[in-house]
């Protein structure tokens, strides 16, 4: 498939995009400083927290950082679970909610067995997804344009 270019210059804080790369849903999600902050604390209880499970098919080499990204504050991943290919939903809010632990932080649920991952998109420990969601490769043309692939 194509690479896909897509202009992020309206994109908020605390919004996320959805395009379609290879038939598949790509987050392009601009994180607050709080969702930024976040990954700090959820770091100890995600089960790879430094992606190294499967670099080379989840995690790009250049990804390979607390925040999963080129930059801290926008996110790229495939929005398909690692487990079985649901589509997670957004739970960016954080704090106690139906489905999600008391000490949520904000990230993703996903509905058909309860994987949940973190704001990098980090699976959290001892759920059925087994790798992290992925972050495809791609790159910065400006401050403004993304080419995902
Ligand atoms: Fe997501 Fe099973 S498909 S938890």
């Amino acid at each position: 498939g194509a690479p896909v270019e897509v202009d992020i210059s309206t994109l908020q804080p605390g919004e996320m995009r959805t395009v379609e790369w290879r038939g598949k849903p790509v987050w392009i999600l601009k994180r607050t400083p709080e969702m930024v902050a976040s990954l700090k604390k959820t770091d100890g209880k995600v089960a790879d927290a430094n992606s190294e499970r499967n670099p080379a098919e989840f995690t790009p080499q250049y990804c390979m950082n607390e925040w999963r990204s080129i930059k801290p504050e926008i996110l790229v991943a495939v929005g398909i679970c690692t487990h079985l290919g649901c589509s997670p939903s957004s739970k960016f809010t954080p704090g106690p909610q139906p489905s999600l632990p008391d000490d949520w932080e904000g990230g993703f649920l996903c509905p058909c067995h309860g994987s949940t991952f973190d704001m990098a998109g980090r699976v959290y420990k001892n759920k059925p997804a087994p790798d992290n969601l992925q972050v495809p490769r791609h790159m910065y043309l400006s401050d403004t344009t993304l080419v995902i692939g």
